[in-house]
């Protein structure tokens, strides 16, 4: 009696222990990975639904009261990046603690207080995500603003702007002109003057639209050929000027962009050939906007760096300056704007952030009738998805969540 009990007994502790042990070997093989957040991706998707903590969402506000250009007295029409002092940064003491930093330059007060502004992402009760100091750079004269300048708008917004150059000049893809590359090291200069003592709030990171004219911009403007950065200028899909129609506004591909420009890097996906520009249709304005969120966004989520130079272009400028809420910034050829961002967490049962349900849209609506049939409101296009479905970009985070 007492043996069989004591056997079965045992058999019960031996099933526990089997228990135990296949309860043990399948926890380890289904232990989930926490995502890689590939630090490599800013075109695409919107990331929030994959980055973003539960039932949050991304909020990223220009921060008003450190550079003239936020103010809403000053004048754009009559203002000069380049002459004013610091580019525009507010001569001012910030809180009591920079009052003991004496012989401080400005630059050197800024970056304290920007410091101590990112102190509170350790707090979590503020929800904020940090601060990031964007300069945005638009490139200087180019080989469409001569072909503009010598055949006039019409001319050029309805026929040479849609050919690949007029045999002298090469407007495909337009580079700098000898004058605008004059003027990117003229830039650099200045630069070189503002930061080269105290070294503050130099440029951390370096993101460049994948047109050769910005990434020759970004190259100039930090003589990156004899000063490398601390890590490799990225070409960025997002960070082009609005596509479609003018070849200028076409990018080469991934082949010939690294070979041109060896010390760059190429974002994740970047694809050989150009996904976006077409010959017959423009992108719209909500569509640059789009992207320019999109942009942001990744950036937030996924770079830690806190002073970030990016060479674009007009309209995407003006969408950034749009997405994060700073007064409307007209900024010429050749100029650049320095914008302070906040990014922040909002509580939202959306699953998906509002950027989300925006679908980006083609228009036609170039009055060019008589001098270029392709953008007659009657002709069709050539496809006729007159949407574009965003650049299917699947990044291993989305697998790991999947
Ligand atoms: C802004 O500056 C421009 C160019 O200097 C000038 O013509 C214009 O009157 C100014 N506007 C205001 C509101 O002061
Ligand atoms: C081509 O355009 C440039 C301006 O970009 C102009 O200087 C040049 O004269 C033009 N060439 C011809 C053959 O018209
Ligand atoms: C094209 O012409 C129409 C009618 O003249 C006008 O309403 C529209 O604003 C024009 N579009 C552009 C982009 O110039």
């Amino acid at each position: 009696m007492l043996a069989l009990r004591s056997r079965r007994h045992r058999r019960l502790l031996s099933f526990v222990a089997a228990f135990a042990a296949l309860y043990y070997v399948i926890s380890v093989l289904l232990q989930k990975k926490p995502p890689a957040i590939s630090p490599l991706v800013f075109s695409g998707r919107p990331p929030t639904k994959l980055l973003a903590p539960r039932r949050k969402n991304l909020k990223l506000e220009s921060v008003n009261g450190f550079f003239l250009q936020g103010l809403s007295e000053t004048n754009q029409t009559a203002f000069n990046v380049f002459h004013a002092d610091d580019f525009g940064l507010i001569e001012q003491e910030y809180s009591i603690f920079n009052r003991f930093s004496p012989g401080s330059s400005q630059w050197d007060l800024f970056q304290i207080e920007l410091a101590r502004m990112n102190q509170e992402v350790t707090v979590p009760r503020l929800g904020v995500r940090g601060y990031k100091v964007l300069y945005l750079f638009r490139p200087p004269e180019s080989w469409h603003h001569t072909g503009e300048a010598f055949y006039g708008k019409e001319s050029w917004d309805c026929l040479w702007t849609r050919q690949d150059g007029n045999g002298t000049a090469k407007f495909i893809d337009a580079d700098l002109t000898p004058n605008g590359i004059h003027k990117a090291k003229y830039v650099h200069s200045l630069w070189d003057k503002r930061f080269g003592e105290s070294g503050a709030a130099v440029p951390e990171l370096f993101l460049s639209s994948p047109l050769s004219r910005a990434a020759e911009t970004l190259t100039y403007t930090f003589d990156l050929a004899s000063t490398p950065p601390p890590s490799p200028p990225i070409f960025v899909e997002y960070l082009r000027e609005s596509f479609g129609v003018d070849t200028h506004n076409s990018r080469r591909s991934l082949t010939y962009l690294k070979k041109r420009f060896p010390l760059f890097e190429f974002e994740e996906d970047f694809s050989e050939f150009d996904p976006l520009w077409t010959s017959n249709r423009d992108e719209t304005e909500e569509s640059t906007l789009h992207r320019a969120k999109i942009f942001l966004e990744n950036l937030f989520l996924r770079r830690s760096e806190a002073y970030v130079a990016i060479a674009t272009h007009e309209n995407v400028i003006k969408a950034i300056l749009e997405a994060i809420g700073h007064r409307p910034f007209a900024v010429p050829v050749g100029h650049m704007i320095p914008v302070v961002v906040k990014g922040s967490w909002f509580k939202s049962y959306e699953t998906r952030t509002e950027m989300e349900k925006v679908r980006m849209h083609y228009k036609r609506d170039r009055n060019c009738t008589i001098l270029d049939p392709v953008t007659d409101p009657d002709a069709e296009p050539e496809e006729d998805d007159d949407q574009f479905e965003m650049m299917h970009l699947d990044t291993p985070d989305r697998h790991h969540r999947a």
